[in-house]
């Protein structure tokens, strides 16, 4: 007869087989995390996987060997990082003050491979960078690979990027330097030459139910009907055949990616115990890439679906059982109202997902603003993202190695048009402004056929903003203050914001891939440019663009990093200016508030501060003298704000505890 989980004796027999292995001195030490975490893992493992064993006594056995795997993976852990996640249990909010800056960069693109990203590192500490987001580096397919996102084996590195030493050794250095290496953890699906894959095609049975497959197009026909497409130009459809396995196997993304089917408890295992492996390298972050497409529905979009948020609620246990010292970021470009989701509801048995996300929508409606030189969807957005969690951020960024997808923000648009028509209008329109070389804009469009279709669009921010375009110096300028205006977005808004490679040093598009046959089908490769020493140089020069915008950079990101209110848990409101194309929110308390005001039109605009905080129920702030931390000047009631300028504003007192 079976025995119910919650049980004593089950429970410490689970106890026994986590800590069976580890060193009695950490005995203490991980009873207390697994009295934490374990019901809530317990909870949703049961619900995702209870169902797929014959009794309750074989999913026991299950839990037993997850447990097992989980106390080998404790053991193998080495001392500094058992140490660093003691630290980080002592401080769970480390990554969410306002020192913590990330950057983005492919490692061959950046410094050739992993030993050249080590000599880097002043560049990164320079700006002040805590967090190096390194694209994908483990071994990838031959072959197109989707920038490293078909993955071929979770154990070794890209042979043109080093070996697992080498990342071992620039972990432990970036360490030393403050920074945490988060990599890459393609959760959805692996390449078709992953040993799983191979195995498949080899005719294991077992391996084969890794994977989709089904042997017509019966049910895949049925799942079309209600999914969505990502690469719909070079990629339509999301089922492809394979001859070896005489069935048609899903590929949300490209023909090699195959889907990791989420229903067979052995794939959870294995990809946790891959993640919790690189972890004991020293990685410190796991972006969690694709993760809103983790399990499929029928009838569903097969994005978001509740198991999707208890895979990676399942996730964030096992490393907070086993490497609490490790953050989990969320890769979902979805809605604003799916994103809060997986930063964890906190509702019911801990619910806790990804301590970071990012927020596509708002990345996306800054965008927009720029484009109608209007902020009436960046101001919808940041109406409809809730407050953060506790111990929770967002991602914040301006441009990264995908293209901005404009789809995210249809419903924000929705709520300014009569149908659907006036929000595709809208939507390509914005998309056209980007891409079609009518604006300043020199961008593209990405994988859309029809110039009047919405999907995204391509482009370094340099290039979107108006440098490659400009003529004349007051071009230039104004192309450096919408670049600056983005980034400011993404330092004040709330949340650790993400520097894209070569956005510092205003670099520009690049066309080099057309010739690359890997790449070449793939315009995404616009803006994965090789890192540019001519430009490097000229980061502190007095002239030009790439000093003028390294150094506005580094000024903002200096300010900030003194600036409390800035923290990604700092309270944000919403102001509602009369002018469409001001943007405007408080941080902070109404003791010590920082406003932000971005003028997102080409025209200067002034503003009284008393209409501003009319109706935000923050009137004390009416008698404050206000300080503009970005050039000190001193506000009266009436602001100025320049041309897609930004104010940072204080009260004139507060500033005298900063040093800048
Ligand atoms: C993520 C990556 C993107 C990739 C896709 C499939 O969205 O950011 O570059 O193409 O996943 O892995």
């Amino acid at each position: 007869m079976s025995v119910p989980l919650n049980q004593p004796a089950c429970q410490s027999a689970l106890l026994n087989a986590l800590l069976a292995g580890i060193t009695p001195n950490l005995h203490q030490r991980i009873t207390t995390r697994f009295e934490q975490h374990f019901p809530a893992l317990q909870h949703v493992l049961q619900q995702l996987y209870a169902s797929q064993f014959a009794d309750s006594n074989a999913f026991q056995q299950w839990l037993m060997s997850l447990l097992s795997a989980l106390g080998n993976s404790i053991t193998m852990r080495p001392a500094n990082l058992l140490e660093l996640d003691q630290q980080r249990s002592r401080d769970r909010q480390w990554f969410t003050r306002q020192n913590m800056l990330g950057y983005c960069c492919y490692a061959d693109r950046f410094a050739g491979d992993l030993k050249g990203v080590q000599q880097r590192i002043p560049h990164l500490q320079e700006l002040g960078v805590t967090y190096l987001h390194l694209l994908p580096f483990l071994k990838a397919r031959a072959g197109e690979n989707d920038g490293g996102f078909a993955i071929a084996d979770f154990d070794a590195i890209d042979p043109r990027l080093g070996n697992m030493q080498d990342l071992e050794d620039l972990c432990a250095a970036l360490r030393h330097a403050g920074i945490s290496l988060c990599s890459d953890f393609i959760l959805n699906h692996v390449a078709d030459d992953h040993p799983w894959a191979l195995a498949a095609k080899n005719g294991d049975a077992s391996y084969r139910d890794y994977f989709y497959h089904y042997p017509d197009r019966t049910e895949p026909d049925r799942f079309e009907e209600h999914l969505g497409q990502v690469f719909p130009l070079v990629a339509p459809g999301n089922f492809s055949y394979v001859q070896q396995l005489q069935a048609w196997v899903w590929t949300t993304f490209y023909p090699y990616q195959w889907d990791l089917n989420y229903r067979n408890p052995a794939v959870f295992a294995d990809m946790a115990a891959a993640l919790l492996r690189l972890a004991n390298r020293g990685v410190e972050a796991f972006r969690l890439d694709s993760t809103a497409f983790l399990w499929k529905r029928s009838g569903t979009k097969c994005m978001n679906q509740p198991e999707a948020h208890q895979i990676l609620q399942a996730l964030r246990c096992l490393v907070d059982i086993a490497a609490p010292g490790v953050l989990l970021k969320a890769e979902a470009i979805v809605e604003t109202a799916e994103l809060p989701a997986y930063l964890g509801t906190g509702t019911e048995v801990q619910e806790k997902e990804c301590h970071l996300a990012y927020h596509a929508s708002l990345m996306a409606a800054a965008w927009a603003a720029l484009a109608e030189q209007d902020s009436s969807l960046v101001r919808r957005v940041c109406q409809a993202t809730p407050a953060l969690p506790a111990q929770a951020s967002w991602l914040t960024y301006v441009r990264c190695h995908d293209d901005i997808g404009w789809n995210v923000l249809r419903p924000e648009a929705a709520l300014e048009a009569s149908g659907t028509e006036e929000i595709q209008h809208r939507l390509s329109g914005i998309s056209r402004f980007y891409g079609s070389n009518d604006s300043y804009a020199r961008g593209q469009s990405f994988q859309a056929s029809d110039p009047a279709a919405v999907h995204g669009t391509v482009g370094m921010a340099s290039a979107l903003t108006g440098f490659s375009s400009a003529q004349t110096p007051q071009e230039k300028q104004l192309a450096r203050q919408r670049l600056l205006l983005l980034y400011g977005l993404s330092f004040c808004f709330g949340g650790m914001p993400l520097i894209y490679m070569g956005d510092e040093l205003a670099q520009g598009n690049d066309e080099a891939y057309t010739c690359v046959p890997a790449q070449a089908a793939d315009s995404r490769w616009l803006h994965r440019p090789e890192w540019n020493e001519d430009l490097y140089s000229q980061r502190h020069s007095c002239l030009g663009d790439t000093g003028a915008v390294f150094n506005a950079l580094c000024h903002m990101l200096q300010l900030r990093r003194q600036l409390p209110q800035l923290a990604a848990d700092a309270p944000r409101r919403l102001l509602q200016p009369e002018q469409p194309a001001l943007l405007a929110f408080i941080r902070g308390t109404a003791e010590q508030p920082l406003m932000f005001i971005a003028n997102f039109s080409d025209e200067h605009i002034s503003v009284a501060l008393s209409d501003l905080l009319a109706g935000s129920g923050m009137k004390d702030l009416t008698s404050m003298v206000w300080r503009n931390m970005l050039d000190k000047t001193i506000t009266g009631q009436a602001v100025e704000v320049p041309a897609y300028g930004q104010l940072w504003l204080i009260e004139k007192t507060t500033m005298q505890g900063t040093t800048a």
